[in-house]
């Protein structure tokens, strides 16, 4: 018997915990270092998924590991109308390298929170409530947040909350919204898009909510010009336009931040999970002219962990070693390299219908046959779980699709980048025969 078998610790667990996201995966994790975790049966499995998309350092970067050392030991939580340096400084330096003037700073704990500020602060701002999302998104799972997620099960919970009208996600492989020349035809699908907006609205547009690259609705990265023109419509109906990198900012696509690649700023920009890099740490930017408004209407967002300087502290860290490491410009090589590899297992496979994505964060969409592009989620969970057998963890989204996303920690290297491929290519085989 294994050691990830432990009879008595999956007694306590179905026991004991919630079930909050369908099954746990079958084994049980002991320690984690660098981009390896290691289970109760000594095994090291390669991480690539960085936790929860999170652990853009990899695990317990001795430098962060460091300042949480300290800081738990010297201010950890405060009232949260205390302020403290980490806080302050934290704030100034997610001013200078964010894109525009998104010089004003929220700081939180989870993705989901980031967004709930933003989207009330766009309903306080404009004095409106309608909020326009992709219906491949993921925003979390409050109530606001949660009434833009549509790539999670919406049944059973009631009704979200009113005003929440979806625009087609920008899906290049799987679009109805083809040419004549058989080319994806995205202006066509956001001006229908935006016919039904319009119809359905009663005249209340506040914002719209958009991840740069879907990430959880499927690595569905927006064709370039894509959010430019959604930035337009969204002017045009003088909407607020919400970005949420929680995925995606701070390198992991080969950018900063990969709205940059759009060359867009939006209204708000979120920042989640890369940010404490596996630490419950969050941001909501928005300009002063916005923040000056919604303050002299009273904002409220007042949370038990807002401006906390432990994790604040971590952030500064995380953000400092993603500069001086260069580590925007690595996710961007290591990427090509990780991307080639895919691609020569497409050649190989003719279950892989499609690879995309930016730097580290790509897509391997698995199909029944190429020519209907039909998905193949059942193959892609034998080949997730050959995977874990074989030392790698990865990720298949939601949704009765077979897509991989694949989120390698950024400070991964050559080496473990083609044993990634290797481990891929020794799943695939398996699962196929
Ligand atoms: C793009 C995006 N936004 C927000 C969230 C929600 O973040 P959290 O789970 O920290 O609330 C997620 C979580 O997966 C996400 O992928």
């Amino acid at each position: 018997m294994s050691a990830n078998d432990d009879p008595q610790f999956w007694a306590k667990a179905r026991a004991h915990l919630v079930r909050y996201g369908g099954a746990f995966s079958p084994l049980i994790a002991e320690s984690a270092a660098g981009n390896f975790f290691t289970d109760a049966g000594g095994r090291k499995i390669l991480d690539f998924t960085s936790g929860q998309m999170s652990a853009i350092l990899g695990h317990s970067h001795p430098e962060i590991v460091a300042v949480a050392r300290h800081w738990i030991g010297e201010l950890d939580h405060l009232y949260s109308t205390i302020l403290s340096r980490p806080v302050v400084d934290l704030a100034t330096l997610i001013a200078k390298i964010s894109p525009g003037r998104l010089d004003r700073v929220l700081l939180v704990s989870t993705g989901g929170e980031s967004n709930e500020a933003a989207l009330r602060m766009a309903k306080l701002v404009t004095g409106r409530h309608e909020i326009v999302a992709m219906s491949r998104s993921w925003h979390g799972v409050t109530g606001g947040a949660a009434a833009a997620t549509y790539s999670s099960s919406r049944k059973g919970y009631g009704p979200p909350a009113p005003g929440a009208l979806v625009l087609p996600a920008p899906d290049t492989y799987r679009s109805r919204f083809i040419d004549a020349n058989g080319v994806y035809d995205w202006r066509s699908e956001l001006e229908f898009g935006f016919e039904l907006i319009d119809r359905q609205s009663s005249g209340a547009l506040a914002a719209c909510i958009v991840e740069p690259i879907l990430s959880s609705g499927g690595v569905l990265e927006p064709p370039e010009g894509y959010m430019a023109a959604l930035a337009e419509k969204c002017r045009e109906r003088d909407m607020q336009l919400i970005f949420d990198e929680a995925q995606t900012g701070l390198g992991r696509t080969g950018h900063l931040f990969a709205c940059e690649r759009d060359g867009v700023v939006p209204q708000y920009l979120t920042l989640s999970k890369t940010l404490g890099a596996g630490l419950p740490l969050a941001a909501m930017l928005t300009t002063p002219e916005i923040e000056d408004i919604a303050a002299e209407r009273g904002f409220l967002f007042y949370t038990t962990h807002a401006s906390d300087p432990l994790p604040a502290a971590v952030g500064l860290k995380v953000i400092e070693i993603i500069l001086r490491d260069r580590l925007t410009e690595r996710a961007a090589l290591l990427g090509d390299r990780l991307k080639a590899g895919l691609l020569a297992l497409q050649q190989r496979y003719d279950c892989i219908g499609d690879v995309r994505g930016r730097g580290l964060l790509l897509g391997l969409d698995l199909v029944k046959d190429r020519r209907t592009r039909a998905p193949d989620p059942d193959l892609a969970q034998r080949v997730a779980r050959e995977c874990l057998e074989l030392g790698m963890m990865t990720s298949v989204v939601r949704g009765g699709f077979g897509i991989f996303r694949i989120a390698p920690p950024i400070t991964i290297d050559v080496g473990e980048i083609d044993l990634g491929l290797e481990i891929f290519d020794r799943a695939l085989a398996r699962a196929v025969h």
